[in-house]
């Protein structure tokens, strides 16, 4: 009876309050809230008038400002920034009166810049604010405590909100401690922040217990805890984001326990060890990535086939192995499954091809074998990449198969697909990578590959396959950036036409023939081992984005026209090798101040090097061997190539003096002057060399001439290259001593002096090459005895001494046994012992020698002990059996001669390498 008159009564006083309320709102909108509201438009720079409309009386018309219905208050006040390329408002100054806003419930200044200014400590006064969105506001200086009085708050996304200095250092975040106190928190994003010095961020983030959406990324943590005893946020928990950090730790037991997650994302936070069962028990997920850690190892858990919510699954670059059969088959949601580069073996199951919503399938970098047929794809309409490669898979697909698929990514390298060329590829009408390196293919290329996704495709990997045909004259992939083609038996004529966006062009070692086109916009030409002819000396220059050029092994010839260095400012490597060319080098060589790579080895080039080549500064490889050149080498080289780690001159006609300035070049490892006229001593000072003399594999020039380091993930194909060191002098006119500091050359594989004057002893500091594989001191007119030294240099596997004065005893250490061959030590008619048929007993010599020998055992005292190891390692893991027949020495010393050669190839094999996906 009572109750409908309270009710009338308190609805009519309700009534009047609201009307008394509206008596003080001035059209539309409180005073004092619109005056605070200009007040904060006063402390902002708009440079694109995004609060023109914040004139006249009534605010709540204001953009971003909105107001209460019922009360006319200002609740929320949305100013985010949704035009990121420029439109943000510029902080300057933001005061306290903007508290008068006392009834907002949500603040988003996201997207804006206040980098001039801190986060006012008054946010933490809005006492209603339930959202606040400081994201990508760069404020200067951290964050207050303060925030922790904003005890309604249920989102706070303070990501990258504040301000990072031009090297990547942003302010960093002393404590979360306030964070306990904001209990009704829902969503905390914290992303990109430097978190790095937090004590306990998770303790802190623990105190949520209703906490559903938690972002940690790129926050620079350390820590994680494994086990703990109470994790508060578990029933509530659906979304956790901690990846780029750097916990270094294994994945955390607790994990398991947070049942609701539908998102976890821990990908590049260094975990190690094993995936745990308890992952299946997290039977809500549809986000699971754990990629990029780098050490993830073990199986993956059985219990995996739980998660079949899973709509993308990321284990990719981890150490992962165990088969895909057991697990994968129950995930049949999968839109993206990427497990590249990681240990997994088996075949892939067919029932992947039921995986109806599936568009990225990476399966690249791994053991993977078996068969993959039509069934692998059966239902798979929406896939869009196809990544199997570097597996040892064989694809077997019918040639009239239609799938049904259109891919934009096809990467096949290293798969077994031949021999026929796969007619499937066809249907595909929207590629735009595709690779099919090293696919066992022989075939003839089919007609229609050359309108195959004629519009779409910007790379196209052929290369190392057996496939034959000829090029179209004219390409008509419009957007084609980079074709390999390298490694085949394709014939005829290059294309005359390229598509203008071709780039990179790797035709080398096929059977092409005719002339070579002018391809102007190509910028990395490799078409050497081809059969082209003719005179590039007139087109070359016309060709002004070049950058590589590898022309060697053809029949090209013609001169380096002059306008070579004006007009190809940007080239970088200029290899003309094993051609006919002819003439000088031009001077204006000296403008290619880019040069890395000069090769014109076997040709006909004369005349002597200009000046202007000191210019070339970043030169690293120069090989002019096999010409006529003549003149000495100019002191400079040595003081102004400072980068050059392989020179070599050999057999051309170089004479003069051996500068001693080449002894500076800090990084040359092979110094080839053989066979020309060089005449004088051999500088004192070539013990010098630091890179020959570094026992280290460290003369990697290949390394730095593709500045590696700066290009991440290509250091993975980095392979440990054999680096030849070597030291060749032979067949010149050189007279004098072997200066005893050459000694000090100790990461020297092959040292050659034969075939010149040399006079006196052989210094026992040779022992100090403890690397030598080759020594030749051969035809010269050395005397003395031979060091006992030697006999510790356990890698050599090839010694001539032959055609000197040598006298006395052979010495009879290890390794010296093993190179019984008299053919080492003939034309010396002084010299006795084994191998030689001449005895030394009772003889001065002799027992001179036997002094000799008993003071060098404590000079080489230590080579002694690892005499044993070299005798081991040398003679019987290779040159016990090399020795024992003839045919085989003769390979290895032709192996040794092709060494350079090799290294060469090496580095055309990482050349392409370098540029493949
Ligand atoms: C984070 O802050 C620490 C401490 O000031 C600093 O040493 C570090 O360079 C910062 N790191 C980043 C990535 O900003
Ligand atoms: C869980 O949260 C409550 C309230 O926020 C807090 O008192 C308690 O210490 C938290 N538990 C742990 C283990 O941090
Ligand atoms: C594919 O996705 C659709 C819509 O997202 C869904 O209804 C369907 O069940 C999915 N199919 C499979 C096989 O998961
Ligand atoms: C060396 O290079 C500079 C500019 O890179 C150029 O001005 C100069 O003429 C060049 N000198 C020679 C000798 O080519
Ligand atoms: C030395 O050079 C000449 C030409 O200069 C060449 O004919 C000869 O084959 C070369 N000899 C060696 C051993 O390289
Ligand atoms: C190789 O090591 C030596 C000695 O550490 C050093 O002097 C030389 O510069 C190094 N060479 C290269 C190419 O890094
Ligand atoms: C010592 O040996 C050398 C070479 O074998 C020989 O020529 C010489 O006659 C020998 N001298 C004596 C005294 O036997």
């Amino acid at each position: 009876m009572g109750f409908p008159l309270r009710f009338l009564s308190s609805l009519l006083l309700c009534l009047l309050a609201l009307l008394l309320q509206r008596a003080t709102v001035t059209s539309g909108c409180f005073s004092m809230e619109r005056e605070a509201l200009l007040d904060f438009k006063a402390g902002i720079h708009d440079t694109q008038n995004r609060l023109s409309s914040w004139v006249g009386q009534d605010c709540c018309a204001w953009a971003g400002v909105i107001c209460r219905a019922t009360t006319g208050h200002v609740v929320k006040l949305d100013l985010r920034n949704t035009n990121t390329l420029d439109g943000a408002l510029r902080g300057e100054r933001m005061n306290s009166s903007l508290l008068a806003l006392s009834h907002l419930r949500h603040l988003d200044l996201s997207f804006n810049d206040f980098s001039g200014i801190r986060i006012p400590e008054f946010i933490g006064s809005f006492k209603k604010l339930r959202y606040l969105n400081l994201s990508s506001t760069y404020f200067m200086g951290g964050i207050p405590a303060r925030l922790g009085n904003l005890s309604s708050l249920y989102v706070l996304d303070l990501s990258d909100a504040l301000y990072v200095d031009d090297y990547g250092n942003g302010y960093p975040v002393d404590n979360l401690d306030w964070l306990s106190h904001l209990t009704s928190l829902k969503h905390l994003d914290l992303s990109e922040l430097n978190l790095t010095v937090v004590p306990d961020w998770f303790s802190s983030v623990n105190m949520l217990p209703s906490l559903q959406v938690l972002n940690m990324s790129y926050g620079g943590l350390n820590s994680i805890p494994v086990s703990v005893v109470h994790v508060n946020f578990t029933s509530s928990l659906t979304v956790l984001d901690l990846s780029f950090n750097s916990f270094s730790s294994t994945l955390p037991k607790w994990l398991g326990n947070v049942s609701g997650l539908t998102s976890l994302g821990l990908s590049s936070c260094e975990f190690l060890g094993t995936i745990p069962d308890a992952i299946g028990d997290l039977s809500s997920l549809t986000f699971l990535n754990l990629g990029n850690n780098f050490l993830l190892e073990g199986i993956v858990p059985r219990s995996m086939a739980n998660l079949h919510r899973l709509k993308e699954l990321d284990l990719s670059v981890n150490q992962l192995s165990g088969t895909l059969t057991g697990w994968l088959e129950q995930l049949t949601n999968l839109i993206v499954l990427n497990l590249s580069y990681n240990l997994f073996n088996g075949s892939v199951p067919a029932s992947v091809g039921k995986f109806s919503n599936l568009t990225g399938l990476y399966l690249g970098g791994n053991s993977l074998g078996g068969v993959i047929s039509e069934a692998h794809f059966e239902s798979l309409t929406k896939l869009r990449v196809l990544d199997l490669f570097d597996n040892s898979i064989t694809v077997s697909i019918g040639q009239s198969w239609v799938p049904p698929f259109q891919l934009r990514v096809i990467y096949l390298s290293n798969c077994h697909l031949g021999p026929q060329f796969p007619e499937w590829l066809r249907f595909q009408t929207q590629t735009q990578e595709l690779t099919m390196h090293d696919c066992k293919i022989a075939a003839t290329i089919p007609n229609w590959f050359w309108n195959f996704s004629s519009s779409t495709v910007t790379l196209v990997d052929l290369s190392d396959n057996r496939i034959g045909g000829r090029l179209p004259s004219s390409l008509s992939f419009a957007r084609l950036e980079e074709l390999y083609l390298d490694s085949n038996i394709f014939e005829g004529p290059l294309p005359a036409m390229l598509p203008s966006a071709l780039d990179t062009l790797y035709l080398s070692n096929n059977s092409f023939t005719g002339q070579l086109p002018v391809w102007p916009h190509v910028s990395l030409a490799l078409l050497s081992n081809n059969m082209l002819d003719g005179d590039i000396s007139s087109s070359i220059c016309r060709w002004t984005y070049l950058r590589y050029l590898v022309l060697s092994g053809n029949n090209l010839f013609g001169e380096i026209p002059y306008c070579l260095g004006e007009s190809l400012q940007d080239l970088s490597i200029l290899s003309l090798a094993n051609n006919h060319f002819s003439g000088e080098i031009p001077n204006t060589i000296g403008f290619l101040t880019e040069l890395k790579l000069l090769q014109l080895k076997n040709n006909s080039f004369s005349g002597e090097l200009p000046l202007s080549l000191q210019n070339c500064t970043n030169l690293q490889f120069l090989d002019l061997a096999q010409n006529n050149f003549v003149g000495s080498i100019p002191f400079w080289m040595g003081e102004n190539l400072s980068q050059l780690a392989v020179l070599r001159l050999r057999s051309n006609m170089f004479s003069g003096d051996i500068p001693w300035q080449l002894a500076q070049l800090g990084r040359l490892q092979i110094l080839d002057l053989a066979n020309n006229t060089f005449s004088g001593s051999i500088p004192h000072n070539f013990g010098n060399f630091s890179t020959m003399a570094s026992t280290s594999d460290n003369g990697t020039f290949i390394y730095d001439l593709f500045d590696i380091s700066t290009k991440g993930q290509d250091l993975f194909y980095i392979k440990d290259l054999d680096l030849l060191k070597s030291l060749d002098l032979s067949n010149n006119r050189l007279i004098g001593d072997i200066p005893e500091e050459i000694g000090d050359l100790a990461g020297l594989k092959n040292f050659n002096l034969s075939r010149n004057h040399l006079k006196g002893k052989i210094p026992s500091q040779i022992g100090g090459m403890k690397l030598l594989e080759s020594l030749d001191l051969s035809i010269n007119d050395l005397s003395g005895s031979i060091p006992e030294s030697l006999s510790a240099l356990y890698f050599l596997s090839y010694l001539n001494l032959s055609y000197n004065n040598l006298s006395g005893r052979i010495p009879t250490g290890h390794q010296l046994q093993t190179l019984n061959d008299p053919s080492i030590y003939m034309g010396n008619a002084n010299l006795c012992g084994p191998p030689t048929s001449k005895s030394c007993h009772n003889n001065k010599t002799a027992q001179n020698n036997i002094q000799e020998y008993e003071k060098e055992i404590s000079e080489w005292l230590w080579f002694y002990i690892s005499m044993v190891l070299g005798f081991v390692m040398g003679f019987w893991t290779f040159c016990g059996i090399l020795f024992l027949k003839d045919a085989w020495r003769y390979a290895y010393f032709r192996m040794i001669d092709d060494m350079y050669d090799r290294i060469w190839v090496q580095w055309q094999l990482i050349l392409r390498r370098l540029f493949e996906r």
